[in-house]
This record gives C-alpha cells, sequence and structure tokens, in this order.
C-alpha cells in the first residue's frame, strides 16, 4: 500500500538529480503518489524523454530544469525556474561517484566538483526550499546519502566525506524542523542497480551482483518518510545506528576499505 503524501507535502516535489537510478524511481513514485515534480539533471535529452514518459503514465505535471549541481549558481537558477510552484517536498538525489579511485589519482577539480555537488548545493536546496516549507509548516525534505558515511574508506576519501556531511545534515534539520511540520530523512543506500553503480562495476570489470532495486528504495523512502531522522534501506533495523556498532574506528576504516577494494561497498557506494 501507498502512502499518500499530496497533503503533507504537495503539490510540486523536486527530485535533484531525477533522470535516472534511485532519482527516477523517486519521481515515479511520486507521480504515482498525485504529486507533480520538477525534474532536475544536466543530459537534456535524457531528462526530456523520462518526463515525458513521467506525464503519459500518470497524468501529473512535469517540469525539467537542465542544469549542473556541481555549479556556485545552480541552486539559485533552480529556485528561479520554480519560484511560481508551491514546492512540498525535495528529494536531493544526485550524490553518486562513478570512478572510485585511490585520492591522489583524481585530479583536483573533480573533488572540488563533488564536494559542490554533494555539500554547498545541498546546503543551499535546503536552505532555499526549507524556508517555505518551515514557514508554511508543512513539507518534506529527503537527503539521499550512502553506507559509505559510516566510516572512512580506502578509495572512497572524497565521496565518503560528502555523504557524512549529507548524513549528519539531514539529521540535524530534523531537530530542527521536526515540530515545524516539515519532515527530513537521511536515507542511507548500500548497493543500488542504477546506471551510475553499473558504470563502477564495468569501469572495474565486476559482475553486479546483489544490488537493491530503486523502486523499492523510493517507495520505501516516501512511505517512511516521517521515520526520520535516519532510514538504513536494507537493514534489518532501518532506524538503527552505524552497522559498526561499537567497533574501533581504526577495524571500521580497515573494514571498509577492504570492501570498496573488492567491490563497490555493499554499506555504500
Ligand atoms: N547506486 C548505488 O549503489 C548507491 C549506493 C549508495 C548510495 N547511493 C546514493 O544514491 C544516490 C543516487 O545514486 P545513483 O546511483 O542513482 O546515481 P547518481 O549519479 O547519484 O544520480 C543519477 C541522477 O543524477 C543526475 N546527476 C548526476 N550528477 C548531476 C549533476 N552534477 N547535476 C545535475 N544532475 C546530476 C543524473 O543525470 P545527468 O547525468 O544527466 O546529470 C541522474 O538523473 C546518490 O546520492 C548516491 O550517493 C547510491
Amino acid at each position: 500500500m501507498t502512502t499518500a503524501v499530496t497533503g503533507q507535502y504537495g503539490p510540486w516535489g523536486i527530485v535533484a538529480g531525477g533522470s535516472d537510478g534511485v532519482g527516477a524511481a523517486f519521481a515515479h513514485e511520486m507521480a504515482a503518489r498525485n504529486l507533480n515534480v520538477v525534474l532536475v539533471a544536466r543530459r537534456v535529452t535524457v531528462l526530456e524523454a523520462f518526463a515525458e514518459e513521467i506525464r503519459a503514465e500518470y497524468g501529473v505535471e512535469v517540469r525539467t530544469v537542465a542544469l549542473d549541481l556541481s555549479t556556485p549558481d545552480a541552486l539559485a537558477r533552480l529556485a528561479d525556474a520554480t519560484s511560481d510552484l508551491e514546492i512540498g517536498l525535495f528529494v536531493y538525489n544526485a550524490g553518486g561517484d562513478d570512478y572510485s579511485t585511490p585520492f591522489l589519482d583524481k585530479d583536483l577539480d573533480t573533488h572540488l566538483k563533488l564536494i559542490h555537488r554533494n555539500c554547498d548545493s545541498v546546503v543551499e536546496a535546503a536552505y532555499r526550499f526549507g524556508a517555505p516549507m518551515v514557514a508554511r509548516q508543512r513539507g518534506g525534505v529527503i537527503l539521499v546519502t550512502s553506507g559509505a558515511a559510516w566510516a572512512g574508506g580506502a578509495t572512497l576519501a572524497t565521496y565518503g566525506a560528502t555523504k557524512a556531511f549529507d548524513l549528519l545534515l539531514a539529521e540535524a534539520l530534523w531537530a530542527e524542523w521536526r515540530t515545524s511540520g516539515v519532515d527530513v530523512l537521511a536515507l542511507v543506500l548500500g548497493k543500488t542497480d542504477t546506471p551510475s553503480m553499473r558504470r563502477v562495476f564495468d569501469a572495474k570489470g565486476e559482475p553486479y551482483g546483489d544490488a537493491a532495486d530503486p523502486a523499492d528504495v523510493a517507495k520505501q523512502a516516501l512511505d517512511h518518510l516521517a521515520d526520520g531522522p535516519t532510514w538504513i534501506f536494507g537493514s534489518q533495523n532501518p532506524t538503527g545506528g552505524s552497522p559498526f556498532g561499537a567497533t574501533s574506528r581504526r577495524d571500521a576504516v580497515l573494514a571498509m576499505s577492504r570492501h570498496s577494494h573488492t567491490s563497490r561497498a555493499s554499506t555504500g557506494s
């Protein structure tokens, strides 16, 4: 059974990174619950084709905004492009790292762009779109993070650090806004079958193995949006703490590093 969301989170929702993978699954699930959706991504052709698919399947309104979330003016442009809409739900999804390599094997600009997309733009999204929600005492924000946030790991340095940032940001906003009628959820994902995940495995020449279905992720996240601060998809205890528990930080980092060397971590991406 799907939970109705339009009253609490409508009439419009934004999916930042909403043209494939987990973001596309969110768009499907939101439209199925009768929300109109704004879809944000860089590749215009993919974005427009996907928007048409959602319109045709659900009959909701869909607006596309093509921009790069790793650029400094991205959120100002998104705010301008949606200033006439009441945004009741913001899903910040874009955040994967297609190229997991040792820290120094990546150029500095790539690290900084990842930080901008996964941290600066997330703060700006929460600030610009959270404020009107708090003012109207109604709304929802989902920040998609990763098991890579639980501990540092070799080849995951910048990515994992940004995901820890998103985890703590969402949890803190949940604590601040929980009495304001605005639900905030840090959605922690493990390996999930998306084009981005497949690119990582293809680059390493590794089989995909078991991976979550993005449709299940989106459905569960929307069903549990009011059960924040944190929802760990696939965990037996989804509102529980880090799977590393009381493990020493050293052992957790070594475990995370072993994992990321052999495959994309099932506790992270
Ligand atoms: N898949 C996994 O195994 C996994 C595991 C743990 C956590 N996660 C988390 O889940 C979230 C979704 O992951 P995903 O695998 O679906 O892939 P993703 O690459 O994070 O998201 C893909 C979507 O985001 C858009 N996008 C990517 N970079 C963008 C940018 N700079 N500006 C605007 N749009 C951008 C893509 O369209 P364009 O390319 O056209 O821009 C596409 O619509 C991420 O936050 C990731 O950290 C994923």
